[in-house]
């Protein structure tokens, strides 16, 4: 397999095809669910970047307009592959301003033995020794498509303090010197050469998430994001692969924003919380009582946020907007609805956690913050 060292801009939205690339640009509002800035300055500043440039941006051109005051960027997205389209969003990650990348698993969907070309593929569009952190998906947890051990050979661990294995189970709190924020990366319903990792409750990597995202709390870290490859919920292919009782877990214990891939599709879900009216977000039917707001700007401490960034540059997949859980969410994209492939740009200060979808191919794009909880004459136990 050869591995494009740039991406092709401009590249074939066609959910079909990640090889051709024309000019076309299918724009589908068919079923397109957003409740967003859909024609941010964010979006329209990105595209045209890459309708100006056929290689990798010049210097020049990677000054961020938006960055957050006081804080730190990074990005994340799965599913990624070596088409057009995947060179396209990895160039798009050093535009953004990200200080490191999350990449949420389905690295490249080639033969084992290729990881070391994938690898110089990555590098090639986001700089060797950038921090490109991974999770591993099913596609290489067991070798499948690759193995994830020998892709973390060649993108290893790059942020410091990293507690847990990486690629499979580990938190790391980022900025190391004065953390805005603890990454939980977790693998529920992943199966590695030792079997299926369970999270369900009273298991040991159950326990062990709780405490990372608890133990990030009682240290005053002002935001919690957990990353995991499969999501719970879902308009696209699968059911609830991690099992609902992580999905409970993450709400339960207060974490801001949970991100994924698997389902090749972008889709944000409101912020869901428990109440007495709401025990549990298990999927299959839908709780009204379980969204405390689905707009774009909430306040922490109310629920969880589930993201799913399936938008690297494999092929794209349909939207189901009869899907059970469709109620669940605010903002989705896919092969049939408005089809675009780019990463989740998170912005992190101590007074919020914003967040936009930016198309590096296409032309959806969702954005949303939330507002910090004002603990500042509150003291911090340590
Ligand atoms: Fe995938």
């Amino acid at each position: 397999m050869q591995y494009p060292v740039s991406g092709g801009r401009g590249g074939r939205l066609s959910a079909s095809s990640g090889a051709t690339a024309t000019a076309v640009v299918q724009l589908s509002m068919v079923g397109v669910r957003h409740r967003g800035s859909a024609a941010s300055g964010l979006g329209v500043t990105v595209i045209l970047l890459i309708g100006a440039c056929a290689g990798p941006p010049a210097p020049d051109q990677r000054a961020f307009e938006e960055q957050p005051a006081a804080g730190i960027a990074f990005t994340a997205s799965g599913d990624i592959g070596s088409t057009p389209e995947a060179g396209a969003t990895l160039a798009q990650v050093p535009v953004l301003g990200a200080e490191f990348h999350i990449a949420l698993g389905d690295l490249s969907y080639g033969d084992p033995g290729e990881e070391p070309a994938w690898c110089e593929f990555v590098t090639g569009q986001v700089g060797a020794g950038f921090p490109f952190q991974l999770i591993a998906g099913n596609h290489e947890s067991d070798g499948l498509d690759g193995h994830i051990d020998t892709f973390a050979e060649c993108l290893p661990e790059r942020l410091p303090g990293m507690v847990g294995e990486y690629a499979r189970q580990y938190y790391v709190d980022v900025p190391a010197d004065a953390p805005l924020a603890r990454l939980v990366m977790i693998s529920p319903g992943i199966t590695f050469d030792d079997g299926p990792w369970s999270y369900a409750d009273g298991s040991e990597r159950s326990a062990w998430t709780r405490r990372a995202i608890e133990g990030a709390r009682t240290s005053g870290i002002p935001w919690v994001i957990v990353g995991m490859h499969k999501p719970c919920l879902s308009v696209g292919n699968y059911e609830c692969d991690p099992g609902p009782e992580i999905a409970d877990l993450l709400v339960a214990a207060g974490a801001d924003l949970v991100i994924s891939g698997h389902e090749h599709l972008y889709q944000r879900t409101a912020q869901l919380g428990h109440g007495p009216r709401c025990e549990s977000i298990a999927p299959d039917e839908i709780t009204v009582d379980c969204i405390v707001d689905d707009g774009d700007r909430l306040e922490q401490g109310a629920g969880t946020v589930f993201a799913t960034v399936g938008t690297g540059g494999t092929a794209l997949r349909d939207v189901h907007f009869d899907d059970r859980e469709a109620g669940y969410f605010v903002a989705w994209s896919g092969a049939n609805a408005e089809p675009s492939w780019g990463n989740l740009r998170v912005g992190l200060s101590r007074s919020s956690l914003d967040v936009d979808f930016v198309p590096a191919v296409g032309a959806f794009t969702d954005e949303f913050g939330i507002a910090a909880v004002d603990t500042s004459s509150e003291p911090v136990d340590r």
